[in-house]
């Protein structure tokens, strides 16, 4: 008859004695595996005397379980010994991870939608990748037309599937015709997104910027809409005592068209360009010219980071120096 009662001594004995995963793995091999100890006194069962197989058979097979259970507390036990040990102190203060912050366009970007939303504009975005018909044409820059040297175009290498020609969108004013052809007036919208122009960098200009478009359309709308509108959101901005100034200014697609430059460090600085839409563009949307008027405005949302952090050059946005860029952390929760 097999002792039971001494093989599991035995067993409980050598499975004290394995200290780490391989052990009780090398254990597991030798009591439970095919050919281990307890496998091979279950198997032996079959050859016994009659009378004594279901006794042996149920007290092996218990003790089977038995020691399943056994392996795993102690598989536990090693683990919690490791975790106790003087390896992990968990009464040590912890280390911080590293916490970024908003980049200071991000910041000023949603600090601006912002104050655009309270006065009653939407927000919409529009692509980036853009067809040279809404970044152009259809603003009333034709092929050939001078105006188009305003903007030193990136354009998207052509397929030679004699497709429309693309672009990175040198303005977010595509959105302006985008927009009208999905709504009817009234319209009151801001476009957020960024730009690109492939022009040389100096302080105040980057091959890439952040433009925010705006769009209003209705009944009855002038020029003191678009002043009153902009100088609100100016003095919104950057407080009631900055100095500002309109002066004419060209864009095709505005009627007659402005810039708007604040004072900055003793200097003006244009910080967006403006005017009345141009009655084509009204018409062009279907709309009566005569009965719907309105304005447009596309402002550089690092221009007014510059202003609001007294940043003196513009390229350090873009940059990628966290050293700059930590100094913003100190505006975290502002956006
Ligand atoms: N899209 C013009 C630019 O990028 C700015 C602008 C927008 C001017 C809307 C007038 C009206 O320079």
């Amino acid at each position: 008859m097999v002792d039971l009662a001494a093989l599991e001594a035995e067993a409980r004995e050598s499975l004290a004695e394995a200290g780490d995963e391989a052990g009780l793995e090398s254990w597991r091999i030798d009591w439970l595996g095919r050919r281990g100890r307890l496998t091979s006194v279950l198997r032996g069962v079959r050859d016994l005397p009659a009378d004594e197989r279901p006794a042996v058979g149920a007290g092996a097979n218990r003790l089977k379980s038995v020691l399943e259970e056994a392996v795993t507390a102690r598989q536990l036990e090693l683990l919690a010994a490791v975790s106790d040990g003087p390896a992990l102190d968990v009464s040590l203060p912890g280390r911080r991870p590293p916490l970024g912050s908003l980049h200071p366009i991000t910041l000023t970007r949603r600090m601006m939608e912002r104050t655009f939303r309270d006065m009653g504009f939407d927000v919409v975005e529009g692509p980036d990748v853009e067809l040279e018909e809404y970044n152009f044409d259809r603003l009333r820059i034709p092929a050939g037309h001078p105006a188009r040297d305003m903007w030193d175009t990136i354009w998207v290498a052509d397929d030679g599937s004699g497709g429309p020609r693309q672009l990175l969108r040198t303005h977010t004013s595509p959105m302006q015709i985008r927009y009208l052809e999905r709504r009817q007036p009234p319209i009151r919208v801001i476009v957020p997104g960024t730009c690109y122009r492939y022009e040389a960098t100096d302080a105040t200009h980057e091959w890439m910027l952040t433009q925010i478009e705006g769009l209003v359309i209705d009944e009855d709308l002038s020029f003191a809409h678009l002043k009153g509108t902009l100088e609100a959101f100016v003095r919104r901005v950057f407080g009631p005592d900055i100095e500002t100034r309109f002066r004419c200014d060209y864009f095709p697609f505005v009627e007659p068209g402005a810039e708007l430059g604040v004072r900055w460090q003793g200097d003006w600085l244009e910080v967006l360009g403006c005017g009345m839409v141009h009655p084509e563009i009204i018409a062009d949307a279907g709309l009566d010219p005569d009965r719907f008027t309105g304005f447009a405005f596309g402002m550089g949302v690092e221009r007014v980071a510059m202003l609001r952090y007294g940043v003196r050059d513009i390229r350090h946005f873009y940059r990628n120096d966290v050293r700059f860029l930590r100094e913003f952390d100190q505006f975290r929760g502002t956006a």
